[in-house]
């Protein structure tokens, strides 16, 4: 660490959300730390804030335990983790690939849990210093199933648990952890306006920079939890706790537009780390869910 740096370690930083966050936290003094599977558009990212590229795999533990050891190694204290990465996995639970469902798992869940508790050293070494702080990157389906992206919304159910108690196990420790919960967000593997069936969800689909502003003011104003935008997904969430079959009945009756969930039998969108030139914006160009 050079000085009063800070250091931020955000996964899946190369697009979408992630990549809002790193710029907005560049911008506010943070030295970042950008992780994801594509290394040519890391570093290109890096090249213009000022951050530091490190490919990996977030769902593969070995790989996520090296590189938390080369992370330590330049900055023994983190101070801010965000844990971003992810991927969709559209189809309800009778159509969604079966190797998806792990994957989703292994990646939006598992893959903060191993980053998380890889990088902990390196936290409590910046808790003992004035605080740290991690931040999950979890979803509206996290709170409210969402039918039409079965598996999806159950890989956020865990995430949103792992948040919660993460943040109690952690009470007192220095290092504060934030939920942060959007809902619709216009990226590339969550193409939303183009797959959306109903032009009422479409209405409320928001831009990546909306997501990473929440993320920093929920470290800098220590929010707990934050859902964005708050309407309608909170009052949605609250629902889904004290009526869940009518949230139940309102989502499975939501869907996407015909020819944007593979089947079963069809092969499953492209899972591979993405090249520097961002694919177009289709409905076919990746699954979604929110
Ligand atoms: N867009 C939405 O509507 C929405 C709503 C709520 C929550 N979210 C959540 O927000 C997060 C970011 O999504 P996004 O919409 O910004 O999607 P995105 O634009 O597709 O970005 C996903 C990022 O994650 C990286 N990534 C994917 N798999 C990875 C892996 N195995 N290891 C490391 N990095 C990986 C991708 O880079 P590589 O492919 O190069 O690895 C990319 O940098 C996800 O957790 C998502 O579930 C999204």
């Amino acid at each position: 660490m050079v000085g009063d740096e800070r250091i931020a370690v955000v996964t899946g930083a190369s697009a979408g959300i992630g990549e809002a966050i790193a710029r907005r936290l560049a911008a506010r003094g943070w030295r970042c730390v950008l992780v994801a599977r594509g290394e040519d558009r890391l570093r290109a990212l890096a090249a213009e804030i000022g951050g530091e590229v490190e490919p990996c795999d977030v769902g593969d533990r070995d790989a996520v335990e090296e590189l938390a050891a080369r992370i330590l190694e330049r900055h023994p204290a983190v101070h801010l983790l965000v844990n971003n990465a992810g991927i969709p996995a559209r189809g309800n639970f009778l159509t969604v690939d079966l190797d998806r469902i792990r994957r989703v798992m292994e990646v939006n869940y598992l893959g903060g849990v191993w980053c998380t508790r890889a990088l902990m050293p390196g936290l409590r070494a910046a808790a003992e210093h004035g605080g740290a702080h991690v931040v999950n990157l979890v979803s509206v389906a996290g709170t409210a199933a969402f039918a039409p992206a079965g598996a999806y919304a159950a890989a956020k159910h865990a995430q949103l648990a792992f948040s919660r108690s993460l943040a109690a196990a952690l009470r007192g420790s220095g290092i504060r952890v934030h939920t942060v919960l959007p809902g619709f967000v216009e990226t590339e593997s969550f193409p939303q306006k183009g797959v959306l069936k109903s032009p009422l969800l479409a209405m409320f689909v928001i831009q990546p920079p909306r997501v990473a502003k929440a993320v920093v003011d929920a470290v800098e104003k220590d929010k707990a939890e934050v859902t964005v935008p708050w309407f309608p997904y909170r009052p949605i969430a609250v629902a889904q706790a004290v009526m869940p079959r009518v949230v139940g009945r309102f989502a499975g009756m939501s869907d996407y537009r015909p020819g944007s969930v593979p089947m079963s039998t069809e092969p499953e969108p492209e899972d591979n780390a993405r090249s520097l030139s961002p694919p177009t914006h289709s409905a076919k160009s990746g699954s979604t869910s929110e």
